[in-house]
């Protein structure tokens, strides 16, 4: 089934206007949201191209451009990052050529951070797709990444 933006803004309240929330249906439907839908945003909600724009660059977790077959949530968080969690993080961005916020060449990942994941006992972690990795280690991130072709 195709979804069209227009589908989507009529599940989304305009009064009052909630950009984040929709920017947020609009990325869940789409996997992004296009910058070219932006005027149509703003006029569905009764704010500014400007508004929607400020609301896309503030908040990471909304990307503008296609994302990777699979999403990593690489955490760095306060309990991932006391047990040494950029060891692993220097492994994984030299073995994607890619760093927080960027899709590899081939498509294949997009590496997104977060600040907890809800696994502190088991740091540092990181997900792929809905699978959690846990007690990461320079060996371990890369092997991760062969379970998801
Ligand atoms: S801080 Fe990394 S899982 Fe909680």
């Amino acid at each position: 089934m195709v979804t069209t933006l227009d589908a989507v803004l009529t599940r989304c309240r305009s009064s009052p206007p909630n950009i984040l929330a929709t920017l947020q249906q609009v990325q869940a439907a789409f996997g992004f949201v296009p910058l070219e839908h932006v005027p149509r945003i703003a006029a569905h909600l009764g704010v500014t191209d400007a508004d929607v724009r400020g609301v896309i660059s503030f908040y990471h977790d909304l990307r503008t451009s296609p994302p990777g077959r699979h999403i990593i949530r690489y955490c760095l968080g306060d309990s991932c990052r006391a047990k040494h969690t950029e060891r692993a993080l220097t492994a994984l961005t030299r073995r994607l050529r890619c760093d927080f916020g960027e899709t590899t060449t081939d498509g294949r990942f997009t590496l997104t951070k977060v600040y907890c994941l809800g696994h502190c006992a088991l740091s540092p972690t990181m997900m792929i797709g809905e699978e959690t990795y846990a007690q990461l280690t320079p060996r371990s991130v890369i092997t991760a990444l062969q379970n998801h072709p």
